[in-house]
């Protein structure tokens, strides 16, 4: 049995991921600070399989017992590098914490491999880095532009520190530019957990339905798109946490055409906020409150992926529609008011 360590594992697309590599037979052990999410995940992800998972709980970023960590497992196969501090707006106020979290852990991490032999290393990195691009859809090889965020920031170097340790080493990596993932397992027993007020769309939907949030503010509807809202590539996590499977398979086969490759993780098609929306009111029934404000700062207009790419190479291809993204997020937020309810009787 193949070991595989997934670092960030009880976080919303680890948890996932996790779910996958066990149903098709791998040892997962994660390691994750609970920074960003829940202890009770681990039982809920054991309910949908029916498997213990090996669990510990330190920050990746402390040097010493992430090699402390390495010394004492020696059998791994694998490793899945999720863990990171991911809310964009906060990384502009707090830029540091943002550098030192998700620069230090990767190289960590690193260091760890290349002391104990390990080789494979599966990276979260984010379509982020083609910034607007030039042209639509974007493929792997447009041009990374600047950074709009630290947050942005820290998956372009982590690409680059990924990059010239492959070069220099026995290392092999993939790194998975993700567009944006949504939605829950269909059990409804893990999904997006954000802590305090969401950022992103879909929870943001979701929470207003439930009542927890007054409004939806659509940021803008002067974008130079059909309906004048900006336009996503929306991904369902499961689709996404099936292509870490195949990419951990890849290495551990010995299948990678390079030492370093790198691979779009998108449905292919975009939709504006208003079709989300829409997607959104039809499954649940629900009118959505919503109202149109000024546009984000930061918001671009519109990116969706080439595939292609992960299509020929990986053999994957996104399966779930945008209904099945929105119907899967209504789920899990029923889900959690179910068991806030039962909590507070
Ligand atoms: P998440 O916050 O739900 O999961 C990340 C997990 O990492 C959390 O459980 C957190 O506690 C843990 N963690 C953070 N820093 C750590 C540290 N120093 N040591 C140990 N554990 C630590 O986020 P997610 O949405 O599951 O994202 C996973 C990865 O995918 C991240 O690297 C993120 O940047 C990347 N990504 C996410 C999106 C998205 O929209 N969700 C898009 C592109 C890329
Ligand atoms: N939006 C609203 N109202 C909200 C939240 C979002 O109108 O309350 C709009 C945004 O303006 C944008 C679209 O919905 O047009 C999607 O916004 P999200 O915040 O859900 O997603 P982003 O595309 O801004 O960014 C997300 C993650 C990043 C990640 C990126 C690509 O937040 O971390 O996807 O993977 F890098």
């Amino acid at each position: 049995m193949k070991k595989v360590l997934v670092t960030g594992g009880t976080g919303y697309i680890g948890s996932h991921t996790v779910v996958e590599l066990q149903q098709v037979g791998y040892d997962v052990i994660i390691v994750d600070n609970l920074s960003n999410s829940q202890p009770d995940v681990l039982e809920n992800i054991t309910n949908i399989t029916g498997i213990k998972i090996d669990f510990e709980k330190f920050d990746l970023a402390d040097r010493k017992k992430t090699l402390d960590f390495f010394k004492r497992h020696k059998n791994i196969d694998a490793i899945i590098h999720f863990a990171a501090l991911k809310a964009v707006g906060e990384s502009v106020v707090q830029p540091l914490n943002y550098y030192y979290n998700n620069l230090f852990s990767l190289m960590n991490i690193l260091q760890g491999m290349l002391d104990n032999n390990i080789e494979n290393l599966v990276f979260s990195s984010s379509c982020t880095v083609y910034g607007q691009p030039a042209n639509l859809p974007v493929d792997e090889s447009a041009p990374v532009q600047i950074a709009l965020s630290p947050y942005g920031n820290t998956k372009q170097i982590s690409e680059e520190i990924i990059s010239d340790t492959v070069r220099t080493s026995k290392l092999k990596a993939i790194s998975l530019r993700y567009f944006n993932p949504i939605g829950a397992h269909e059990s409804a027993k893990i999904g997006e957990l954000p802590i305090g007020v969401p950022n992103n769309l879909v929870p943001f939907i979701t929470q207003t339905a439930i009542g927890l949030r007054d409004q939806l503010k659509v940021f803008g509807n002067d974008y130079p798109t059909p309906d004048g809202t900006p336009i996503r590539d929306y991904i369902h996590v499961v689709d996404l946490a099936k292509a870490h499977v195949i990419a951990v398979e890849r290495m551990v086969k010995k299948n990678s055409k390079y030492p370093y490759e790198v691979f779009n993780l998108g449905t292919g098609k975009g939709y504006s906020v208003l079709e989300v929306i829409k997607s959104f009111e039809k499954v649940s029934g629900i009118k959505l409150n919503y109202a149109i404000v000024e546009r984000r700062p930061g918001d671009i207009t519109e990116v969706w992926a080439d595939t292609s790419f992960a299509n020929l190479e990986l053999g994957w291809k996104a399966e779930k529609d945008i209904d099945e993204m929105t119907e899967s997020a209504w789920k899990w937020e029923l889900a959690l008011y179910n068991n806030r309810k039962k909590t507070t009787k």
